[in-house]
Formats: structure tokens, C-alpha cells, sequence
């Protein structure tokens, strides 16, 4: 058994940790911006494959502490890198530190590279080099105060990348949040779906992929751990076709649409990329005009914020989209993610439920407005 930690966005730890629990993961706890989990080879390739709100998987090599730069040479030295890595092999140091002892992340990342790359220069004459973008090994090393853990980067290439956003228009999400988004939600991925914004499609699509049970990386060619040289190419293959025999059809709309034609052309370009294209119908539609294409279901939103996408009275444009939903979505739940807390203040329905998320840099809230008929939700909120 191993010690791993999965990186995650902020305010996505709830769900990362119940997708964890329900792969089967031991230990699974909480901390900032990631879940820790104690497992084995199996249980990091299914992580790696299965997880959607994973951004990396992290396998803890060791720790030891350190208090000042000799000791930190000296432990990743103590290390037999030669069990990871060859000499004509490349690798990347990611490093993250807090507290006072070694504050320069940059410096520790190169100390580190220069333990590494010594050992190899006195063993064999010859030293790997480094390669940021696509390594043989990608180290990541954590410093809270004296402690140092050294830990492996089993996914490689961060796992957002599902690889079937070929297009994009202004402000795609990124495809963990939308997917942390479906999941606190609490959606079902058995009823209706609607993403009346839809920009590049990034919502509908991972609605899509999780009510079909595909693989938030099925699209995906490479891992980290493709590299390692313990790579189990027959255990890793079972895992893969296991989760993909999960893949089902569905019997229940998803719709995507936008008011702009090039929104809905990229979204039609990322469906053919994921295979979804008869699953999610697009529509060229303002919101103004659309009609719900169920009586009941969930429907996501992530509209202009006025800070990348510019709107002109943000504050009426607001109170159109809740005057639409009080209008025609009576029997769905709707949720809305904005950092305009101004705008959402002024928006004429109460919320239900709040999360704070964050969407890059932009700090946002993720409200949830129950549409029942007659509703007492349907009042001004202060
Ligand atoms: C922040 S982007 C959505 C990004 C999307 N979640 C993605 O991942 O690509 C907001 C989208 O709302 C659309 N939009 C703005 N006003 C609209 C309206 N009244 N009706 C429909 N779409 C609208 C814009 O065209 C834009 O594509």
C-alpha cells in the first residue's frame, strides 16, 4: 500500500472524495485543494482513469525532514533514483513550499534537480536531462515547514485534458470544474440536462460522459505511468476495458445551446471529438427563447460574468435569465455559477444552496434555485 494524494480545484474536495470511496480507495481524506487515499497499482491506475474531478495523481515516495538546503540535498540524494529513471531519460521537478525555511519554490525545484542529476553523473558519467513538457519522470516535491515528501506524478500530463476539446470560444471552462460542478449538483446523469450557455459545450459534454459512464479519460493516449518502469501493460488493460464495458446508452435529452453560431459550431466540433453527437442535441438559441426540452430537469448555467465576457447592464441581463426561468422552467432545478456576486444578488430567486468555487482566478458562486410551480422561492432576495 501506498500513500497518494489527487490534486483538485478548490471547494471540489466534497466530491473528489465520494468519487474516491466509490472506486473502492481506503483512507480517503480531505485537505486543501486535494484528497489523500492510501492504495496500490490497481487503485492508481483506476484513479487515473475513472476520477473526473482529479487534476493529478501523486504516489508518496518518502519524507524526511529538513532544515536547511544540505538536508534537503542530502535526503533526495539518500533516494536510488536509478529505480525510477535511466541516464538518458528526462524528468521535471514540480515543487509547492510553505512556511519559513525554504521559501523560494523555484530554488528547492532546482536543488532537487541537481541532487538527482549528481547521483547519476557519479554512478554512470552520464545525466538525464530535463524536459518540462513531456518527461520520463515528472517529481513533485511538497515542503510544509521542515517535512519534505518526495512524490511521483503518476498522471503525466494534467487529467483536465480529456482530449476531445479540439475548439473553443471565449471562457471554456475547464472540464474538471465543469465535471465537480455536475457532480455537486447532485444531478442524477438519469434525467433531463440542459446548458442553455453552453459556449464550447464543456457542461453538456461531461454530463454526457457521465451518464453514459465513459471515462473521464477515455480519450486520453498517454499516462505518466505509461513511463514507470514497473508499468503493469496487462493489469492496466483490464482495468481500462472493465471501466470502459460500463459505457450505456441513455434514453433522456441533453441540450446545449447558445445564442452565438460560432458557440454552437465549436460545441458540435467537441461532440464529434467525444462521439456524443447524437446524444447532446444543440440548439442556436437565445435564452430568452429557449424551451426546456423535458418538463423536468436539471439545468446548468455558467453565463457572461462581465469580467472576461463583457455584458452591457449586467444586472438586468440577470434578471432576464431569472424572469425566463421563473417564466418557462417551472418543475426543473437550476443552478448558475457567476463571480458577479452583485449581479446574483439582483436576481430576483432565492438559492437554495451556495458553493464557492473558483473558475481559474475568478472566485465564484455556484447557486442552486428549485423552479417548483407557484413557488416561494420566486421572491426578490435582499
Ligand atoms: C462563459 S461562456 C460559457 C462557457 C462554457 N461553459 C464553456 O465551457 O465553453 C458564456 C456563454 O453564454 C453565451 N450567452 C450570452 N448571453 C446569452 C443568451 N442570452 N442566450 C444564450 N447564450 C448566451 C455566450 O455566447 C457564451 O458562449
Amino acid at each position: 500500500m501506498h500513500t497518494f494524494i489527487v490534486k483538485t480545484m478548490s471547494g471540489l474536495e466534497p466530491v473528489l472524495s465520494a468519487e474516491l470511496s466509490a472506486i473502492g480507495a481506503q483512507g480517503v481524506r480531505e485537505l486543501k485543494r486535494a484528497v489523500a487515499f492510501e492504495g496500490d497499482t490497481h487503485m492508481m491506475y483506476r484513479a487515473n482513469y475513472e476520477l473526473r474531478t482529479a487534476l493529478r495523481i501523486l504516489k508518496k515516495l518518502t519524507s524526511f525532514p529538513a532544515f536547511n538546503e544540505r538536508n534537503l540535498y542530502g535526503g533526495i540524494r539518500d533516494i536510488d533514483w536509478s529505480q525510477y529513471l535511466g541516464p538518458g531519460d528526462t524528468l521535471a521537478i514540480d515543487a509547492v513550499t510553505s512556511g519559513t525555511v525554504f521559501t523560494h519554490s523555484h530554488y528547492v525545484a532546482q536543488l532537487v534537480k541537481d541532487a538527482i542529476v549528481d547521483q547519476f553523473r557519479d554512478k554512470y558519467n552520464r545525466r538525464p536531462t530535463v524536459n518540462t513538457v513531456a518527461p520520463t519522470l515528472r517529481v513533485s516535491i511538497h515542503i510544509q515547514g521542515t517535512t519534505v515528501i518526495v512524490l511521483l506524478d503518476s498522471s503525466g500530463d494534467s487529467l483536465h485534458r480529456r482530449n476531445y476539446r479540439k475548439d473553443t470560444v471565449e471562457a471554456p471552462m475547464n472540464e474538471v470544474l465543469a465535471a465537480g460542478m455536475i457532480l455537486h449538483s447532485g444531478w442524477d446523469a438519469n434525467s433531463a440536462f440542459a446548458d442553455p450557455m453552453c459556449g464550447s459545450g464543456t457542461i453538456p459534454i461531461e454530463a454526457a460522459m457521465l451518464a453514459k459512464k465513459i471515462p473521464p479519460q477515455y480519450f486520453r493516449e498517454k499516462f505518466g505511468f505509461f513511463r514507470w518502469p514497473d508499468f503493469d501493460t496487462a493489469l492496466w488493460n483490464q482495468i481500462k476495458s472493465g471501466a470502459d464495458a460500463q459505457i450505456c446508452d441513455i434514453d433522456f435529452p441533453i441540450l446545449a445551446s447558445d445564442k452565438e453560431l460560432r458557440a454552437r459550431n465549436s460545441t458540435v466540433v467537441n461532440l464529434m471529438a467525444s462521439g456524443l453527437e447524437r446524444v447532446v442535441t444543440v440548439d442556436r438559441v437565445p435564452f430568452e427563447k429557449l424551451l426546456p426540452p423535458a418538463p423536468s430537469g436539471l439545468l446548468m448555467m455558467n453565463p457572461p460574468y462581465d469580467e472576461r465576457l463583457m455584458v452591457e447592464d449586467t444586472i438586468a441581463f440577470y434578471q432576464g435569465i431569472a424572469d425566463r426561468l421563473k417564466q418557462c422552467w417551472t418543475g426543473w432545478n437550476a443552478w448558475v455559477i457567476s463571480s458577479n456576486r452583485d449581479a446574483l444578488k439582483h436576481f430576483g430567486l432565492r438559492p437554495s444552496r451556495r458553493i464557492t468555487l473558483f473558475n481559474g482566478a475568478l472566485e465564484c458562486s455556484f447557486q442552486r434555485f428549485d423552479l417548483y410551480e407557484g413557488s416561494k422561492n420566486i421572491t426578490e432576495t435582499d
